[in-house]
């Protein structure tokens, strides 16, 4: 079979490389040099989003809803995976109402206390997966709920963004969209993680046996999985849509509607 179509084929040994160059780099300098870098990313992004056609990811996943007519108004955020909120969430707060924002690492919400306006963002040092899950998030009314979950298994147990599912439905306002990370089959197999697990996890979300080939190895089988998820008696699909994002990912934007 061919590449996958993101524009880079599967390169696990670069991958697990680079992988290990920065946890090296996370050892000897914490998380000082990586937000750095993003920083540093921020400016050169920035920078060409106002001179050139360059539009970002979550740009686009918010262009596109509001061309549907289906951003949601007012936009109170739900944002579960935050780190220094360089990279996604300075692109949509100009946007929010209020946006509620986990890290579950203490030096990167350090860091974002200092990027994000302290007037319309709540910055919640803790496992955003529990918090769901438990129902103790300050609302309940989110109409923007951003998952930017590690493509992976991670915090003793967790897998991708599988384990917000259904609990994040009892944290919505009746109109809403779910902005969230999405992978194939192939570009997980390409990441430094635990692969048996994760295979598990996938076969487990995706509805398949563990021993079927390509349960998830297309856009078609991912959106259908992620649509299943979704309690139908109590929330209508407006929409979902794929929007291309760097990497071994993809954003998946879904527009709900409470029934
Ligand atoms: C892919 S990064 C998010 C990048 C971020 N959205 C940005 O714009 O730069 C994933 C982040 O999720 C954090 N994280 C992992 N598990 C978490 C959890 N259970 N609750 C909250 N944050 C978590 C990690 O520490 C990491 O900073």
């Amino acid at each position: 079979m061919a590449s996958p179509p993101h524009g880079a084929a599967p390169a696990p040994r670069a991958q697990r490389l680079q992988d290990l160059v920065r946890r090296v780099e996370f050892g000897l300098f914490g998380p000082r040099l990586e937000v750095w870098r993003e920083q540093r990313k921020r400016h050169a992004i920035d920078r060409l989003r106002r001179r050139t056609l360059v539009i970002t990811p979550m740009e686009a996943a918010v262009r596109l809803l509001h061309l549907k007519r289906l951003l949601p108004t007012p936009l109170v955020a739900l944002d579960l995976f935050g780190k220094a909120g360089i990279m996604k969430t300075l692109e949509y707060v100009p946007f929010a109402e209020s946006v509620e924002f986990y890290e579950v690492y203490g030096p990167f919400a350090a860091h974002a206390r200092r990027a994000l306006p302290a007037d319309k963002v709540t910055i919640r040092v803790a496992d955003s997966i529990a918090a769901v899950r438990a129902g103790t998030t300050l609302r309940s009314d989110y109409s923007f709920v951003v998952m930017d979950n590690p493509i992976s298994t991670f915090g003793g147990g967790y897998c991708e963004n599988f384990d917000l599912f259904p609990a994040v439905f009892d944290r919505l306002a009746p109109r809403s969209a779910l902005v969230f990370n999405a992978a194939l089959d192939d570009w997980v197999a390409a990441l430094d993680t635990d692969h048996v697990e994760h295979r598990r996890r996938r076969r487990a979300f995706f509805g398949a046996p563990l021993d079927a080939a390509h349960a998830a190895n297309d856009l078609a089988a991912v959106m259908a999985g992620y649509a299943r998820a979704v309690p139908a008696d109590r929330f209508e699909i407006l929409d979902l849509f794929p929007v291309p994002h760097p990497g071994d990912m993809m954003f998946l934007v879904m527009a709900l509607a409470r029934r």
